[in-house]
């Protein structure tokens, strides 16, 4: 893998503050906060910084390899890219060149339904290779999830921590709520950011008009369909997530579990795994972190099924951190739309390089030949 010039040397906070330059201030807002007072954002990174790593000396680390497997496909490393709507407001055709960096680096990458790239589109880029995911509650899910499966993806994500539409009240103060309408504040802040409008929205005026949501029924453009509540607001409890296992012949993965029980009826439902997450703090400001919820569910559920999590992962050493603790890999939502906003695939390319070269350093300095030697034993908390 090789990054651009532009972010090869920098660290995943200086790509981020690039991002935070070239976007639209709504926009960047819109990708990098949590919720209400951002407390389980905050919490998500601190639960992280509350665990260290205790190396083991004089182990032969000179051969030593990132690779796992998951669903008996191979991964360059543990890591996958996190569903996150709305990317191709980030760059043109932005979920395209996710996912067309995620499958050169040799790992998974998650279509948001709520996306601008089809199904279709990402299939023909990750030669059927990817995952999709899907909202239960929303009313076209079997229509998705079959046309998911028409082009090729077997492995299909349920999201199930948002019963009710978030309340984030700054997307809608700045402007930036999807459907977008924008307000004073964002079209002063869109005058000021002439390259990305030109870049993203100029664009795809040439191409065929205003993004859309090219998954929805009608495709609508960004200025019309698709509010959260439509979405989310439909059926959402275990009978649901069965009527889709039921239909659905390929993978199953349920994303947004925080207890154990949950991941044991999940399994026992079907799910071929699940994501202990909380929605990168964009929830419920009050959730406990991931990663200090990630060794119970570990416990109920993790001998028979792979567990991921997710959630402020922001180096490799974050994973190995994951892994300990008994998940099977991590997946990261902000950091690779920081890459992509900073300098698009090369940008997405460069963010991974960091978190597989961090990763194997973090291995060797731990005294760790692969992935598979991480354990409860490598951490303590402090
Ligand atoms: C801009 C943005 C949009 C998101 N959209 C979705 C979504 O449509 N579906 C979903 O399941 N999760 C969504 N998420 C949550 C991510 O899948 C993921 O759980 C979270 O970003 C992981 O935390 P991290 O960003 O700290 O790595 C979104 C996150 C962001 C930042």
């Amino acid at each position: 893998m090789a990054g651009s010039g532009l972010v090869r040397s920098l660290t995943l906070p200086e790509i981020r503050e690039k991002a935070r330059r070239r976007l639209p201030r709504g926009l960047f807002e819109f990708i990098d906060r949590g919720i209400d007072g951002e407390t389980a954002l905050t919490n998500n990174a601190a639960a992280f910084s509350r665990l260290r790593l205790r190396p083991r000396v004089l182990v032969d680390v000179s051969q030593r390899t990132t690779a796992t497997t998951l669903f008996g496909r191979s991964l360059s490393l543990p890591l996958a890219i996190s569903p996150t709507g709305a990317a191709g407001l980030v760059h043109h055709r932005g979920e395209a060149v996710l996912a067309r960096a995620a499958h050169r680096a040799g790992i998974p990458f998650t279509l948001a339904t709520r996306s601008l790239s089809s199904i279709e589109e990402i299939a023909a880029v990750t030669e059927g290779n990817f995952w999709f995911q899907l909202y239960p509650s929303s009313p076209d899910a079997f229509s998705l999830m079959d046309r998911a499966a028409s082009a090729g993806c077997d492995v299909l994500m349920v999201t199930v921590d948002t019963p009710v539409a978030p309340l984030r009240r700054y997307n809608a103060r700045n402007g930036f709520a999807l459907p977008f309408r924008a307000n004073r504040r964002a079209l002063f802040d869109l005058l000021f950011h002439p390259r990305w409008c030109a870049s993203v929205i100029g664009r795809a005026l040439l191409d065929e008009g205003l993004p859309r949501f090219e998954n929805l029924p009608g495709r609508p453009r960004i200025t019309e369909g698709a509010p959260a509540s439509e979405m989310l607001e439909g059926r959402l409890d275990w009978e649901r997530l069965q009527l889709l296992r039921d239909r659905w012949r390929g993978r199953l993965i349920v994303k947004g579990i925080l207890r154990g029980e949950d991941a044991v009826r999940a399994r026992d439902a079907g799910a071929d795994a699940v994501v202990v997450s909380n929605h990168g703090g964009r929830n419920l400001d009050t959730s406990v972190a991931p990663l200090d919820a990630l060794a119970s569910v570990v416990e109920a559920a993790g001998a028979d099924m792979p567990i991921l999590v997710d959630g402020a992962v922001r180096s490799g050493g974050d994973v190995l951190k994951a892994l300990a603790l008994g998940a099977s890999a991590a997946m990261i939502g902000r950091p690779t739309l920081f890459g992509l906003a900073a300098a698009g695939e090369a940008g997405v390319t460069g963010v991974l390089d960091l978190y597989a070269e961090e990763l194997d350093y973090a291995l060797a300095m731990s005294g760790l030949p692969s992935v598979d030697h991480a354990g409860p034993d490598l951490v303590v908390r402090t």
